[in-house]
Order: structure tokens, then C-alpha cells, then sequence
């Protein structure tokens, strides 16, 4: 089966989490493409949604899904998304999509956070994918140095203002042991809006598609 399958097959896995009434958390991409499709034929089930990105939203109302303003909730039960890169603690690389904010956001606001994917997002250690960094437009030259001298080589991804009007840099060849630090290390810098890296909040559940059906691995089971 080819990877559109296989993240089809994740995204549809997902719809067995979501309850009657529930307000669903949506990120962006292409395998979430497919659970925006998947949650079309339940519309009728659910209240709506809550969009990561301007693309998902208008992929959601052309499937007649409600997109409600995530600031009229405390939080939300369940968001549904994919990833660049995931490893075994369900820690991920995220943003290849561009919508790495709105992505944490609404992460961070959920109780439950469902990773959807093709098998090729599973990886050993984080860093393979190169991780974005959304930074304010000032902050390009002193950001760009910082991820130099922790070995990293920062990239301008051409072309691309993001929703928050922000640009963003891509870094290529980290090798990511520590997530969690370096996550807070990249945080910590004046100019970034957001890090790639959802280690903080990581992944509650893996739905993985698969030529033999669908994997799941919870994080419960790990720790
Ligand atoms: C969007 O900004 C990203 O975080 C996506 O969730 C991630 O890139 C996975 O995208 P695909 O499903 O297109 O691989």
C-alpha cells in the first residue's frame, strides 16, 4: 500500500475516539486531509471542530463541518493530528505543514492528543526532519546563529508567511536526544514564536496504518 493509504487508514482509525457532542481539535497536513474526510461522515455526531490553520479550516467548512473559535472553550477533550517525525516516547517534529503554532495551541489546550500516521514518521531520534522554528521576521540573523552553534544548519523556508504573519526557519542536521531541553532551550530565545518539537506535550496515542491494519500504542503503556 502507498503512504496515502496507509494515512488514510490512520485517520479513519481515529474516529473510534471521538464521542457524541464532542468539539474535536484539528491540525493540519495531509494525513489529516483524510481525518477531516473521515469526520465529514459524522458531522451530524459531533458539534464541530477547532482549526489549527487557515487551510484546515477551509477544508473543514467545504465538508460542512462547524469551526468554532477556540477561545470560546477552557479546553478541549481530543485533537486529532499528524506528524513529521515521532519517536517511541510519542514525542514529534512538527510544522512541515507550517501551522506549528496553531498546532500547539490547540495541543496544549487538549486533554487527549491522537497522533495519526504513515509508518514512515517513526523514527529512533528526532532530527532527521529538519525542525522548523517560527520566529518573528527581526529575529532571522540571531536565531540562525543560535542553531549554528548547536550544531545545527538553519535554512529560510522560501515563500512561506506563515498565519501568524511569521517566517520560518528550518534546522537540518540535529540529532535530538534530549528533546525536552531543547525544546525549552529554543523556546527561551527572543523571536521565536514557536518550536517544532511537541516534547513537553507529546502524543497521548499513535495510530499507525500499516499493510497488516491499523497499530496503536498509548503513551500509558510506555511509562
Ligand atoms: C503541519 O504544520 C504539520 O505539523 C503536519 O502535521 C505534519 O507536517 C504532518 O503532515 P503530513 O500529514 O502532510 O505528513
Amino acid at each position: 500500500m502507498n503512504a496515502n493509504t496507509l494515512k488514510k487508514k490512520a485517520a479513519w482509525a481515529a474516529l473510534k475516539y471521538l464521542r457524541p457532542g464532542t468539539v474535536v481539535g484539528v491540525g493540519t497536513g495531509s494525513t489529516v486531509f483524510y481525518f477531516i474526510e473521515a469526520l465529514s461522515k459524522v458531522k451530524n455526531l459531533i458539534s464541530g471542530a477547532v482549526s489549527t490553520s487557515n487551510s484546515s479550516t477551509i477544508l473543514l467548512k467545504k465538508h460542512g463541518i462547524k469551526v468554532f473559535n477556540i477561545n470560546h472553550f477552557p479546553s478541549l477533550k481530543i485533537y486529532v493530528d499528524s506528524a513529521d517525525e515521532i519517536n517511541y516516547k510519542l514525542q514529534m517534529i512538527k510544522g512541515g505543514g507550517g501551522a506549528l503554532t496553531g498546532e500547539k495551541i490547540v495541543s496544549a489546550m487538549s486533554k487527549k492528543f491522537i497522533c495519526i500516521i504513515d509508518p514512515s514518521k517513526k523514527v529512533e531520534t528526532l532530527g532527521h526532519f529538519p525542525l522548523p522554528i517560527e520566529i518573528i521576521p527581526m529575529a532571522f540573523s540571531y536565531i540562525s546563529q543560535e542553531m549554528i552553534k548547536i550544531g545545527g544548519v538553519p535554512k529560510y523556508r522560501k515563500n512561506v508567511i506563515t498565519d501568524n504573519g511569521n517566517i520560518i526557519i528550518d534546522v537540518y542536521n540535529l540529532r535530538i536526544s534530549d528533546p525536552i531541553s531543547m525544546e525549552k532551550k529554543i523556546n527561551s530565545l527572543p523571536g521565536v514564536v514557536t518550536v517544532g518539537l511537541f516534547s513537553l506535550r507529546s502524543a497521548d496515542i499513535m495510530i499507525i496504518g500499516t499493510n497488516n491494519g491499523i497499530q496503536t500504542l498509548k503513551k500509558s503503556n510506555i511509562y
